[in-house]
């Protein structure tokens, strides 16, 4: 059986997103049941970028399935820099029965996957953030009800990685995905074209605009992120300034006015308030941000108890 790795939304189907999402249901509502990885058997997260949610959830998420975090600091270990992705794989599988990893290049992470012979999860790169994404989706579900057929309309960056993971993952699970962003940041033709194809296969859709109104009008879900990605720190001054191309694509309370009465808001945090959303939003009824932040934790157990278990099945069939 082929080694499962979560790398980018699609590399689950339609059918396994859907019982993911249902086991995480499950798990948020018996939290201890699922011991996947008692022993305690070691899950080897790690961060070459900045992170508060992803190392708070995966660590608690490891634990819970009784297992143990070994939080590995980026700057430490210097992947790719001291020795080689695929010297550093072969270390890390020997002793992890799953490797977690925040980096730059999707490019380093496949690497990564190439070598482990442990399943591999993308815990954000530049092109995907699928385990936010596999969150969302569960908050959408719990606000709004079966996934296929709902809209979820996106604002802001369209070349940054929730866009693209929106893109993925709000396709698979048979969602109408629209995302507005100005025609200097538009995704990249290969995850829209994947995104499209997917839609297609799974009765959704996907439309990218550069109208806000258009994406948002009668959505059940609005969503942003930060206008400056973590990498993009040098391009903070024109990103967030008076000239921002992104100003127009704001989530505020008249733009929300055009979405569903009952839509949610969505942010994957940190958020910066009066750029890409106003307080108003994000602190107000519509938004349902801090759940969407709790079910990091119950979709990331899902996820890798999920390829843990693959694992050992595939190795003992
Ligand atoms: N949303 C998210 O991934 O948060 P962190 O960057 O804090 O981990």
């Amino acid at each position: 059986m082929t080694l499962r790795h979560f790398l980018r939304d699609d590399d689950i189907t339609h059918e396994e997103q859907a019982q993911i999402l249902a086991r995480a249901a499950r798990i948020k509502a018996a939290p201890f049941t699922d011991r996947t990885l008692v022993g305690p058997e070691v899950v080897a997260v790690l961060f070459d970028k900045q992170t508060l949610r992803t190392q708070l959830s995966f660590s608690a998420a490891i634990a819970h399935l009784g297992g143990f975090p070994m939080i590995v600091d980026g700057k430490l270990a210097q992947v790719g820099v001291r020795e080689s992705i695929a010297d550093v794989a072969r270390v890390m599988g020997r002793e992890a029965v799953a490797i977690v990893w925040r980096t730059y290049g999707q490019d380093r992470i496949e690497e990564m996957a190439r070598y482990a012979q442990v399943p591999v999860i993308n815990a954000l790169t530049d092109d995907f953030h699928p385990c936010q994404v596999l969150a969302d989706l569960q908050t959408i579900q719990e606000h709004r009800g079966d996934l296929p057929g709902l809209t979820l309309g996106y604002l802001g960056d369209g070349a940054n990685n929730m866009a693209h993971s929106y893109l993925l993952g709000g396709a698979l699970a048979g969602m109408h995905v629209r995302v507005a962003t100005p025609s200097t940041h538009q995704p990249k033709p290969e995850i829209l074209e994947r995104a499209t194809e997917l839609a297609a296969q799974h009765g959704g859709s996907v439309l990218v605009t550069d109208d806000p109104i258009e994406a948002v009008r009668g959505a059940d879900a609005v969503a942003t992120d930060t206008w400056v990605s973590m990498g993009q720190e040098k391009e903070k001054d024109h990103r967030q300034g008076e000239e921002s191309p992104f100003l127009r694509f704001q989530v505020n309370t008249e733009l929300m006015a055009h979405a569903d009465a009952e839509a949610i808001f969505l942010h994957c945090l940190p958020a910066y308030r009066g750029f890409e959303v106003t307080a108003d939003v994000i602190d107000g009824p519509q938004s349902v941000v801090w759940g969407e932040s709790e079910n990091r934790l119950h979709a990331q157990k899902a996820i890798l108890s999920w390829l843990v278990e693959q694992h050992r099945n595939g190795e003992s069939a």
